[in-house]
């Protein structure tokens, strides 16, 4: 789909934290860098963890809870290991204290 998909309000994603939630049946992890949104998949490409649940490290980059490994929270970049798979990030943007993400 092509279509903007109203995801949360822009406050409920604290500062430099996450917020999981779940687009069409896709775990999709949200956060607020610096007062910026990004998304990504929520599902750690290494094994059943969510990102949701790890912690923001560096300012950039989400470290997951099971194995510490750590993602680029703006590419979706496998950042260090174990994760070498990355990420699906999608674009998200913010309109009148809402934020859309697309699910390319
Ligand atoms: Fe995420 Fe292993 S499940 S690093």
């Amino acid at each position: 789909t092509e279509e903007w998909v109203r995801v949360a309000d822009y406050d409920d994603v604290p500062e430099e934290d996450t917020l999981g939630t779940e687009i069409g049946g896709v775990p999709v992890c949200l956060y607020k860098l610096d007062g910026e949104i990004y998304a990504t998949d929520n599902k750690c490409t290494h094994g059943d963890a969510d990102l949701s649940d790890g912690l923001i490290q560096d300012g950039c980059e989400i470290e997951c809870p099971l194995h510490e490994g750590r993602f680029d929270i703006r590419s979706g970049k496998a950042a260090s290991p174990p994760c070498s798979e990355d990420l699906r990030s999608y674009p998200a943007r913010v309109e009148g204290g809402v934020i859309y993400i697309k699910l390319v």
